[in-house]
C-alpha cells in the first residue's frame, strides 16, 4: 500500500511549541552562553522569554495608556460637575442670604420698580461670573429682571424649576434645557442657568434665576482638571516603572532557569559520550582481543591439523576461524559506531564519511555532500552527527534501501542536514503510536532543546527523508571546512 507523504516531528507536541529562531544560540565551545564572562547582560534581551516579556510590557503599556485616558476623562467629567455644583451652591446662598432678606414686605408684583431692591441685586448678585438675574413666581410671571423689558412677561417653568419652587434645592441647566455636566457637548452652549428657591415675606415661593456664560464654566472646570492631571500621570508612570522593575527581575530568573537547562543538556551529552567511550574501550580491550586471539589459535590449529593429514577437520577449523574473524570485524565496526567520534578535531565531513562507510559495507550506494562554514558550534556539530547516526542506524535496521543521499548545507543562518533513502519507508502516524521506539523522539527533543527542528518525512514504499535544521551562531569558530565528496 502506498501512503501519502506526511511530515512528522519526533516529538511534535514539543517541537511545534518552540520557535527555533528564539532559542539560545550555541556557543563556540559547546557550552551554553552563560559560562562566558559578561554575557549575562547580553542574554537578558533575546530569546523567547525576552520576546514574551517585551510583548507583555507593550500590552501592559497599551492597557496603562487606555486606563490613563479613561481616568483622565472621568476626572474631566468630575471637574465639570464640581464647577456646576459650585454654581448651584452659590445661587442657593445668594437667594437665601442676599435676595430673600432684601425683598419688600409687600407682595412682589413688579420688583423692578423697587430701587433699593434693584441696587442690592446689581451690587451684590450680579458681577463676574453672573451676568443676569430674574425672579419669577410659581406661575412663571417674571417679577424682577436685571435686563430691561421682560418684567410682567410669563415664562414656562421646567419640571426641575417647579421642583425647586417646592423644595428650594437649586437646579442647573445648559441654555435652559440640556445637562450642563455632559462632556459630549464640549464647550458649546451660551449659558449656564441656575435656579434657586426663596420665599417672599408673605410665604410665597419664588425662584431666583441666574445666568453666566457657559464658556467660563467650561474653562474653570478645565483649569481644575489640569491641576489634577499631573498627579494622575505621575501615578501611572510610577506604577508602570515598578512593573518594569518586577518584569526585569522575573526575566532574569527565567533566564537563569533556561541557562541551567542548557547546561544540563550539555552535561548529559558529555556524560553519555563518556559512558559510550568506556563501553567501547572495554569491548575493544576485552572481548575483541580475546576473540581475535582465539581466531588466530584456531587458524594455527587448522594448519597443524592439515599438516597431520586431517583435511576435513582442518577445513572445519579454518572455516570457524574465518567466521570468528568476521565477527571480530563486525564487533570493531560496532565499536566505531558507539564510540563518540573525534568530531571536533577531525571535522564533520571526515566523521560523516566514516559513518556512511557502515552503509557502504552493506552495499548501499551513498552520496555525501558536506558544505559547512564556520558558524556551527561544537555542540551543534555533535547534534548533527547524532541525527546522522540515528538516521543511518534506522536505514540499516528498517529501510532495506539501495541508495542514500546525505547533504549538509548552510542557508540563511541555518544549517541543514538531509538524509534521504529509497527504502521501504513507513507511515509516521502508525510509528508514532508504537511503543518502545525512542530514537527519533529523543532526538527531536534534543534538537528542540537546541532551538532547531527535526522533521521526518516518509510514506510506505516511498523512502524516508530526515531533515535537521539548526540555527548557526554568527561568531566565527575556526577555519571553514567546505568539502564535497562521494565516498
Ligand atoms: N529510514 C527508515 N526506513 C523505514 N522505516 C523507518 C526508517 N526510520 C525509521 N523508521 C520507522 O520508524 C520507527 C521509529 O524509529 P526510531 O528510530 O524512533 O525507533 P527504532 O529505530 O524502532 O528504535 P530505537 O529506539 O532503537 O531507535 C522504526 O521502528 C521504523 O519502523
Ligand atoms: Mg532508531
Amino acid at each position: 500500500m502506498r501512503g501519502t507523504r506526511t511530515e512528522i516531528s519526533g516529538d511534535s507536541s514539543v517541537s511545534r511549541s518552540i520557535e527555533p529562531s528564539q532559542r539560545l544560540p550555541l556557543e563556540q565551545d559547546g557550552t551554553p552562553a552563560r559560562s562566558r564572562g559578561g554575557s549575562r547582560r547580553r542574554l537578558l534581551w533575546r530569546g523567547p522569554i525576552e520576546r514574551l516579556v517585551i510583548l507583555y510590557m507593550c500590552a501592559a503599556l497599551g492597557a496603562f495608556v487606555l486606563c490613563g485616558a479613561g481616568l483622565a476623562l472621568a476626572q474631566r467629567h468630575a471637574a465639570l460637575k464640581e464647577v456646576v455644583r459650585d454654581a448651584r451652591a452659590t445661587a442657593t446662598l445668594l437667594s437665601t442670604r442676599v435676595v430673600q432678606p432684601a425683598l419688600p414686605l409687600s407682595a412682589p408684583a413688579r420688583l423692578d420698580a423697587d430701587q433699593t431692591f434693584d441696587r442690592v441685586i446689581r451690587e451684590r448678585v450680579l458681577g463676574a461670573p453672573l451676568t443676569q438675574a430674574r425672579i419669577v413666581d410659581e406661575s412663571g410671571l417674571i417679577v424682577y429682571a436685571s435686563e430691561p423689558g421682560v418684567v410682567g412677561q410669563r415664562e414656562d417653568l421646567s419640571a426641575e424649576e417647579l421642583q425647586t419652587l417646592r423644595t428650594g434645592v437649586a437646579t442647573a441647566s445648559r441654555d435652559g434645557g440640556s445637562d450642563p455636566t455632559d462632556l459630549v457637548g464640549g464647550r458649546a452652549g451660551r449659558s449656564l442657568d441656575v435656579s434657586a428657591g426663596l420665599r417672599a415675606p408673605s410665604g410665597q415661593p419664588l425662584l431666583l434665576q441666574t445666568s453666566q456664560p457657559f464658556a467660563v464654566v467650561w474653562l474653570t472646570s478645565r483649569a481644575v482638571w489640569l491641576s489634577l492631571l499631573p498627579s494622575l500621570v505621575l501615578a501611572l508612570v510610577l506604577l508602570y516603572l515598578v512593573k518594569i522593575g518586577f518584569t526585569y527581575r522575573l526575566t532574569r530568573s527565567l533566564n537563569a532557569v533556561q541557562e541551567e537547562r542548557e547546561q544540563l543538556l550539555v552535561t548529559a551529552l558529555a556524560a553519555a559520550d563518556r559512558e559510550r567511550t568506556l563501553i567501547a574501550s572495554d569491548l575493544h580491550d576485552g572481548v575483541v582481543q580475546g576473540l581475535a586471539g582465539a581466531s588466530y589459535t584456531l587458524t594455527d590449529t587448522a594448519n597443524r591439523t592439515r599438516a597431520a593429514g586431517q583435511t576435513e577437520l582442518a577445513d572445519s577449523l579454518a572455516a570457524t576461524a574465518r567466521s570468528l574473524r568476521q565477527w571480530v570485524r563486525e564487533l570493531r565496526s560496532l565499536i566505531v559506531t558507539v564510540t563518540p567520534p573525534a568530531l571536533h578535531s577531525e571535522g564533520l565531513h571526515a566523521t560523516l564519511t566514516d559513518l556512511v562507510a557502515t552503509l557502504e559495507a552493506r552495499r548501499i550506494d551513498v552520496d555525501l555532500d558536506v558544505q559547512v562554514g564556520d558558524g556551527l558550534s561544537e555542540t551543534g556539530e555533535s547534534l548533527v552527527y547524532r541525527v546522522a547516526q540515528e538516521a543511518v542506524r534506522n536505514i540499516v535496521r528498517h529501510a532495506n534501501a539501495t541508495q542514500v543521499h546525505v547533504v549538509v548545507a548552510e542557508e540563511a543562518g541555518w544549517l541543514q542536514l538531509q538524509i534521504t533513502d529509497d527504502g521501504r519507508g513507513f507511515d509516521p502516524a502508525v510509528s508514532a503510536r508504537r511503543q518502545g521506539s525512542v530514537g527519533l523522539p529523543l532526538l527531536a527533543a534534543l534538537v528542540q532543546e537546541r532551538g532547531g527542528q527535526l522533521q521526518v518525512a516518509s510514506a510506505t514504499d516511498s523512502g524516508t527523508t530526515v531533515t535537521l535544521r539548526l540555527p548557526l551562531v554568527t561568531a566565527p569558530r575556526r577555519g571553514a571546512q567546505t568539502n564535497r565528496a562521494a565516498p
